[in-house]
């Protein structure tokens, strides 16, 4: 039997839990008709897991979908070559000539290429003019003019912020949202996990986004879904764990759902190993030290891009939660002046290294937390 837990790969099936509402009521959306919506959260809270539940249930209804995670491909040319190939290969009719394809993408010479499984892609003929506003346009239009009559397609767009840097000036943001506003057929979904950057896309009318989607918000799941997922995936593997141990297990990493895949892994693999049936609370102390060490060297690479204020907030942060950084808090963790420390704090929410917890900043990544605390 192998390890119930996983953390490599979006939780799918069995392997997903909780997130029923949202689930259902995305899907009720998107099959009533165009609705355009952006999930935000921080990292590891199941967006893009919860979003491939998604469109496993759209496909199934009918609804075919196409995914691109914007952080794969880092320059217009990549976005426009890859977005393109996706949507080719999902939506176009089966009888689709692909000469036909000239004719939706006038300003871009698409050059076709073949994967080793022999499925075609796009490449697109090197010009001396950068991919512009035309170009872009001709392919984000590209599904709505694949699909004929009635027949829709969701679009998933996922770590969307990052679309910033793929054109000046807020470009990439403008082309898109005008040529959109006409696809009848065509809904997006747009996540991502950089999710302050990501809200101020759609919710600051200077923006091209600005109220151009529904805006759902990703919180972690309520804690005693969380504890039945342990305890049910533990006996789906014939060993047994106590319901408070689920519970300190659970609380151990904050009930974020990534983190309680990779302590419930490695706490399986312990008892496992050690040819046990049942869990004890030590096996998940164990296994969060383990965790802990494991990630040692991307900590101690991480703390080296840090500027001495991000680092001492952290440490203090490791040690003490807290909702403000008043006075008191500053001097017990000689952290200098009110500015500084919001500057720091400002950047490390940025990049998702700590976040809010029931109204307390705490480090997002408790195993990060635990290497912060022994110095
Ligand atoms: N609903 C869920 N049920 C079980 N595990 C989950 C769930 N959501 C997320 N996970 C776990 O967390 C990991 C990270 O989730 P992911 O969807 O990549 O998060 P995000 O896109 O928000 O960063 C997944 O690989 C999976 O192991
Ligand atoms: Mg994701």
């Amino acid at each position: 039997m192998g390890n119930p837990f996983n953390y490599l790969q979006f939780a799918r099936g069995d392997q997903f839990y909780d997130r029923r509402d949202i689930r259902e009521d995305l899907l009720s959306r998107f099959l009533s008709g165009q609705s355009n919506v952006v999930l935000y959260g921080p990292r590891r809270y199941g967006k893009s897991s919860l979003v491939a539940e998604l469109t496993g249930d759209l496909e199934k209804a009918g609804i075919p979908c196409v995914t691109l995670d914007v952080v794969k491909v880092p320059s217009i040319d990549l976005f426009v070559s890859a977005y393109a190939t996706k949507v080719y290969r999902r939506l176009a009719p089966v009888k689709f000539e692909l000469r036909k394809l000239g004719t939706f993408l006038k300003s871009l010479r698409p050059k076709m290429t073949l994967d080793q499984t022999g499925e075609a892609g796009f490449s697109f003929e090197p010009s001396d003019e950068q991919i512009g506003a035309e170009a872009l346009t001709e392919v984000l239009d590209l599904p709505q003019k694949l699909l004929s009559g009635k027949k829709r397609a969701v679009v998933v767009l996922d770590e969307f912020q990052e679309v910033k840097d793929l054109l000046p000036n807020d470009g990439f943001e403008r082309v898109m949202r005008s040529a959109i506003q006409s696809h009848r057929n065509v809904s997006y979904i747009f996540l991502g996990s950089r999710y302050h950057m990501l809200r101020r896309m759609f919710t600051d009318h200077n923006r091209p986004f600005y109220k151009s989607a529904v805006t759902i918000h990703i919180d972690k799941p309520p804690v005693d879904e969380s504890v039945r997922f342990v305890v049910d995936r533990f006996a789906s593997a014939g060993k047994a764990i106590a319901c408070e141990t689920a519970e300190r297990l659970v609380a151990k990493v904050e009930n974020i759902p990534y983190f309680i895949q990779q302590l419930g892994f490695e706490t399986f693999r312990l008892i496992d190993d050690a040819r046990r049936k049942s869990v004890s609370p030590d096996d998940v102390d164990s296994a969060f030290a383990n965790l802990s060490g494991f990630n040692r060297d991307q900590y101690e690479q991480l703390m080296l891009t840090l500027s001495v204020s991000q680092k001492k907030l952290l440490i203090a942060l490791s040690r003490e939660r807290t909702d403000e950084f008043g006075d008191a808090y500053r001097r017990r963790h000689a952290l200098g002046v009110s500015s500084t420390v919001n500057s720091a704090k400002g950047k490390l929410m940025e990049d998702g290294h700590i976040e809010q917890s029931e109204g307390k900043y705490v480090v997002a990544d408790p195993f990060f937390a635990q290497f912060l605390r022994f110095a």
